[in-house]
Formats: structure tokens, C-alpha cells, sequence
């Protein structure tokens, strides 16, 4: 499972500790915030090591060639910055980016929480429209088909399961019900020609 746009590195953390026998890859471009569990891995199990993750730093446009067709799942959660706006706009370069990391069938889950107010000159600075799921629907589908990614679902996460994400960013931001969470599941297929 490679997770991108780590951030922490909590969710990979925590997943990797539930499930002793997958492999999780946290990625980000910022290795400050992951410091502290990309240390920690590499203790004794008692001291909270881990043998089953690794945390890359890499940005989404630069993924290092050893990740081709190794991922299973791939999760990006609360992205922001030049993330944010790829999968937001269906950055075709992108896109084929996180492609070219999966293997067949593999899932691709995003999940974005944008409040229209709060984010308002985030939003503009990268000019990408609010998420809807029309928008998913009329403009993201086929951008991400185009590319080798089957939108299967997508819909609103209401604030009682915001938690189930276990990720540092859902912790952080509950109690804003301005948010609307919204995500997407695809499925790896063949690319359009
Ligand atoms: C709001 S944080 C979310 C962190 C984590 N997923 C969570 O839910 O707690 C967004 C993360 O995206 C990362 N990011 C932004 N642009 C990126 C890019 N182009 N490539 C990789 N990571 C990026 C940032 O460094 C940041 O850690």
C-alpha cells in the first residue's frame, strides 16, 4: 500500500502495526513531519519498530521508477499544494504518475476536505474548482479514465466517520463541519489509447 502525501506518516503507521503482513510506503515531498516515525520504525518491535513500512520523500510529479507496478492500494488523504491541485484538476501527467505506480486492478482512494470559506485563497491560488461530486462525475471520470483509472465510487464522508480515516489531518480537522469531505475510489485498468 503506498500512501501519498504522508504528511506524519500516522495512517501508514497504524496500518502497518494492524496488519503485520502487507507492506506500506508513506511518500511526501516534505520529510520534516515524517522525521519522527521514520525513526521510530527502526527500533525494536517492543519499542515500536516496524519491519513491514517505508517512508519515501518523493513528490507525486518525481516517483522513483522502483515503485512501478508495486501498489496494491494507493491513498491520498487531505491533499494540498501542487497534490491537491492534481488530483483536483485530473493533472493528466499526474495521474499517469500514480498509474504508472499500481498494479493491475489496484484501488486508488483520495479523499479531499476543502472548506469554501477557510481555503478560499488556497483555492484560487491554485485554481481548482470546489469538489462535487458532479464535478467527480462530469469532469474528473473521464480525465482519470483517460488514464488508466476507473472511478468505481465516490460520495460525502459525514463528520461521525471522519475518524475511521485515522489520519493526523482527519484528527485535525473534526469539529469543522463547514468541511465537506468528499472522496473518490478507482480501479487500475488499461489506459485509453
Ligand atoms: C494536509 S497534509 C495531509 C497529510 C496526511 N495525508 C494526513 O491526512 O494527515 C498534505 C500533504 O501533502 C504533501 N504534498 C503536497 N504536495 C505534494 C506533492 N507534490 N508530492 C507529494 N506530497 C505532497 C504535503 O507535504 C503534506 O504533507
Amino acid at each position: 500500500m503506498i500512501d501519498i502525501g504522508t504528511g506524519d506518516g500516522l495512517f501508514v503507521y497504524q496500518s502497518a502495526r494492524e496488519n503485520p503482513k502487507k507492506f506500506y510506503i508513506g511518500v511526501d515531498a516534505n520529510p520534516r513531519p515524517l522525521e519522527k516515525l521514520s525513526e521510530k520504525i527502526h527500533r525494536k518491535p517492543a519499542k515500536g519498530g516496524l519491519p513491514n513500512v517505508l517512508f519515501l520523500q518523493a513528490a507525486v510529479e518525481d516517483l522513483p521508477q522502483e515503485l512501478n507496478g508495486v501498489a496494491d492500494e494507493v491513498h491520498i488523504h487531505f491533499p494540498w499544494g501542487s497534490l491537491l491541485q492534481a488530483v483536483a484538476n485530473g493533472d493528466i501527467t499526474t495521474l499517469q504518475n500514480i498509474r504508472r505506480i499500481c498494479a493491475p486492478q489496484a484501488l486508488l482512494e483520495v479523499v479531499l476536505g476543502l472548506d469554501p470559506e477557510r481555503d478560499r485563497t488556497e483555492i484560487k491560488r491554485l485554481q481548482i474548482p470546489l469538489p462535487t461530486i458532479e464535478h467527480i462525475d462530469s469532469t474528473l471520470a473521464p480525465l482519470y479514465r483517460s488514464t488508466g483509472f476507473e472511478i468505481c465510487e465516490r460520495g460525502t464522508i459525514p463528520p461521525p466517520d471522519w475518524p475511521r480515516l485515522h489520519t493526523s489531518w482527519a484528527k485535525r480537522l473534526k469539529g469543522n463541519t463547514n468541511r465537506a469531505l468528499l472522496y473518490l475510489i478507482a480501479r487500475a485498468v488499461e489506459p485509453d489509447e
